[in-house]
């Protein structure tokens, strides 16, 4: 079990804790951050080559899946790929999922309504569970209970009290979970952020984060009272909104990025586009704080796609562009003295350089990046389900494990618990 930063990582975290004095941290954010010098961050290249290395090993290995729909369809997708993978038994409450598994697996699921009964069964190897977000700590827990490895989907919990729970559970059985950021996984992202902790962008102080859409997120129901089942998004029932949905994904990157777990959240949102009846915000604003004043700003709105999905790291000598399909170095040119004292007729007086006049100094830079190249950019959720099957054969730590799922948890509840309150929300790390 390692969670360890890198040497380097870990060395500017007690900098940067170091400098946080002269930061905008309270004293508590501070003790905060003191404990959070932790497990987020290392890249681990080597174990991750070893996880999602293609293989030919061909040992059976049989899946009970939880929650059939549109993400679990997926999984399955991605799990059939690997050789000797089996989705043996499925569990949901909406009996037309049934039918669809089926076609995706080519032959027929054995099928339950009640999901105690898939965890009863004695020919299942690992769970995975892929239900609404207010019912992913009930179905791991149990799955976890039942002596299972788990994948489990992101955002990992509803609330942090559940999150924590997972972590015990985990830790107490020494067992095996994966969390669904699968990110972590992602080819030209590791590249890059192998990359990024090497220092090629020096210090990151900002990540910037869009996730935009043009589209209302709302599923066709075939009779109303499915509303709530199948439009769970839309309702506070089982759905934190866009912050746990999209905004997960980015703040466990965020917290890859920063080496470290957020110390504080900050958030707003609205319906401005789809007053169809739906409880939860078709856009949000987040800011997390990190030790040493670093923030992270994201963003997601549903009726303007032009930024799509990107995030921006910011540091000290250059930014790097991460999207769903390339990573892109970008470098600082210089630094722009402003008010720099000069060498006038009558003596040296402060005056301003042209650099606070002069446009060209302040506009967007639109030349080329560098790309990062990688010899294989397979999508990521096939990386992480191979990498999972391999950790269930091989006894192998997870690289997105209980702690990467916690550290998105605690983002994503407190920007919630912050967007509801109207407050900034403290993040302890107990
Ligand atoms: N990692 C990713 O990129 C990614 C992408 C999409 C979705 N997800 C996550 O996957 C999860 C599922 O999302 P989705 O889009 O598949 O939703 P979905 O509504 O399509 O599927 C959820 C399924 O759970 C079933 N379900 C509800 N209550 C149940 C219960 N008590 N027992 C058993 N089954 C039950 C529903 O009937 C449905 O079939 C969410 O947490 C979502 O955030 C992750």
């Amino acid at each position: 079990m390692d969670h360890r930063m890198d040497r380097r990582t870990f060395t500017q975290s007690l900098s940067a804790l170091a400098l946080a004095s002269s930061a905008s941290l309270s004293s508590s954010a501070l003790q905060v951050a003191a404990s959070v010098v932790a497990p987020q961050g290392s890249t681990d290249d080597t174990r991750a080559e070893r996880q999602t290395a293609r293989t030919t090993v061909k040992t059976p290995l049989r899946l009970g899946l939880i929650g059939a729909g549109s993400r679990g369809q997926e999984l399955t997708r991605s799990f059939l790929r690997v050789p000797g993978v089996k989705v043996t038994a499925a569990a949901d409450v909406y009996p037309l999922r049934f039918e669809q598994l089926n076609k995706v697996c080519g032959y027929e699921v054995a099928k339950h309504a009640e999901y105690s009964a898939l965890l009863d069964r004695n020919d299942l190897d690992a769970i995975v569970v892929a239900t609404p977000l207010g019912l992913h700590a009930e179905h791991v827990l149990a799955a976890l209970k039942s002596r299972r490895p788990v994948y489990g989907e992101k955002t990992m919990a509803y609330t942090i009290e559940q999150a924590r729970q997972i972590v015990t559970e985990v830790t107490a059985g020494k067992q095996i979970f994966q969390v669904g950021h699968q990110y972590r996984y992602s080819p030209w992202i590791r590249a890059a952020m192998a990359r990024v902790q090497a220092g090629e962008i020096g210090d990151v102080t900002h990540v910037l984060a869009y996730w935009n859409r043009n589209s209302s997120w709302r599923r066709p129901v075939p009779d109303p009272s499915l509303e709530r089942l199948i439009n769970w998004r839309l309702y506070h029932q089982w759905s934190l909104g866009l912050i746990a949905e999209l905004g997960s994904h980015h703040m466990d990157i965020a917290n890859w990025a920063m080496g470290s777990y957020p110390v504080a959240a900050q958030a707003s949102g609205s319906i401005c586009c789809y007053h169809d009846g739906r409880e939860t915000d078709d856009n949000v604003q987040v800011i997390l704080s990190y030790p040493a004043g670093r923030r992270m700003v994201f963003t997601s709105m549903t009726d303007n796609a032009k930024m799509g999905d990107q995030l921006w790291l910011y540091g000290t000598k250059g930014s790097l562009n991460l999207t769903l399909q390339d990573a892109t170095f970008f470098y600082e040119p210089r630094k722009v003295e402003v008010d720099k004292v000069v060498k006038t007729g009558e003596g040296h007086e402060p005056a301003v350089t042209s650099a606070s006049y002069n446009p060209a100094n302040e506009m967007p830079y639109r030349g080329p990046g560098s790309p990062v190249q990688v010899k294989d950019g397979e999508d990521p959720t096939t990386a992480a389900t191979r990498a999972f099957v391999h950790c269930v054969r091989t006894g192998d730590r997870p690289i997105a494990d209980e702690h990467v799922g916690l550290g998105s948890a605690l983002a994503v509840v407190s920007a919630n618990e912050a967007r509801v309150t109207k407050r900034e929300v403290e993040i302890a790390i107990v």
